[in-house]
């Protein structure tokens, strides 16, 4: 068995690596840390071909690649970068997981506090705040379990983008976009869901007690904002499975929990082999597992 130290190359977008991401690495077991802050594109395949052409094809699982950053789309194409410059034909490649700004994590870990109160597979579900990293994750995984979704936004026509980037990759998910931006539309838009997950943007109410008052489908809310006022009222940051007037409810350090596990399960899982990408639903899977 190799006995290489465990090395995590951290490619962060921001100007400063991410000391969140560098405290989780610490604890899924890396042992040497190099982190890049302000990563940009054309800079990738030279601290790729740093990692891959270093140590031998067997020892290469014992070095693996981080993408953070707050920018979900900057931290995305970095990803892609880093893919293309892997040579997995000659077995030198190392293993990546993308987590900027944590969508990954925390999209897998709200879809699994869900999953916990019931089979997913044909359950009635709005993602409010669907259009962003989060949500669109949040969306991208409840369809893959068989759920109905409908996707949330201020404008119906980004939320009917979401949409069709998702049918593209699951050409038999059920996917409605929906306008949720005031009362009227919020009510419609809920009306007849048993799960709410709102990913919506820090310090933005999506869903307010109100509008929520008629609507006798819910059965589970899931609010993944931690910054109030929050993005369901009525429900508390620290909520993990509360019953609150017959719901089930989440705050976002309910879920928090469940998304630090799998952030560290998934860094460590980087060092299990040498040609693994992480993405949502690689994340998800692995979280399921836990
Ligand atoms: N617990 C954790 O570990 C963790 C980790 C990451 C993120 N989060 C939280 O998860 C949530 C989603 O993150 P994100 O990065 O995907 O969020 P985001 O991109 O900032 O916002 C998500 C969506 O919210 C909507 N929105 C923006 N401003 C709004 C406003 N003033 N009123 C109503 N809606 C508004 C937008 O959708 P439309 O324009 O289409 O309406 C946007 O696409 C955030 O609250 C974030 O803090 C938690």
């Amino acid at each position: 068995m190799s006995d290489k130290r465990k090395i995590l190359v951290q490619l962060d977008t921001d100007v400063h690596p991410s000391v969140f991401d560098r405290v989780v690495a610490i604890d899924a077991g890396v042992e040497e840390l190099f982190s890049y802050g302000g990563v940009k594109p054309e800079q990738v395949q030279g601290l790729v071909h740093g990692a891959i052409f270093t140590r031998g094809p067997a020892e290469l699982k014992r070095t693996a690649l981080f993408v953070g950053g707050s920018d979900v789309a900057a931290g995305e194409r970095l990803l892609a970068e880093v893919r293309k410059h892997m040579l997995p034909q000659f077995g030198l490649s190392v293993s990546v997981l993308l987590d900027a700004n944590g969508a990954n994590t925390t999209a897998a870990a709200a879809v699994r506090a869900a999953a916990r109160h019931g089979d997913l597979k044909g359950t009635t579900a709005i993602v409010l705040g669907g259009t962003g990293p989060v949500g669109q994750r949040v969306a991208l995984l409840l369809a893959r379990e068989g759920a109905k979704v409908r996707v949330g936004s201020r404008q119906q026509e980004k939320a009917a983008q979401v949409c069709e980037r998702l049918k593209a990759r699951i050409p038999d998910a059920d996917l409605e976009p929906v306008a949720a931006g005031d009362p009227a539309n919020v009510r419609t838009a809920i009306e007849g869901r048993s799960l709410v997950i709102a990913a919506g943007a820090a310090g933005a109410v999506l869903l307010t007690k109100a509008d929520r008052k008629d609507c006798s489908s819910l059965r589970t809310l899931i609010d993944l904002s931690a910054v109030p006022p929050l993005g369901i009222e009525g429900i508390e940051i620290g909520d993990k499975g509360k019953e609150r007037d017959g719901i089930v409810c989440y705050g976002a350090i309910g879920v928090g929990g469940t998304k630090m596990k799998i952030h560290r399960a998934a860094v460590a899982r980087l060092f299990e082999s040498n040609d693994q990408v992480l993405d949502a639903e690689e994340v998800y899977a692995l979280g399921q597992g836990l």
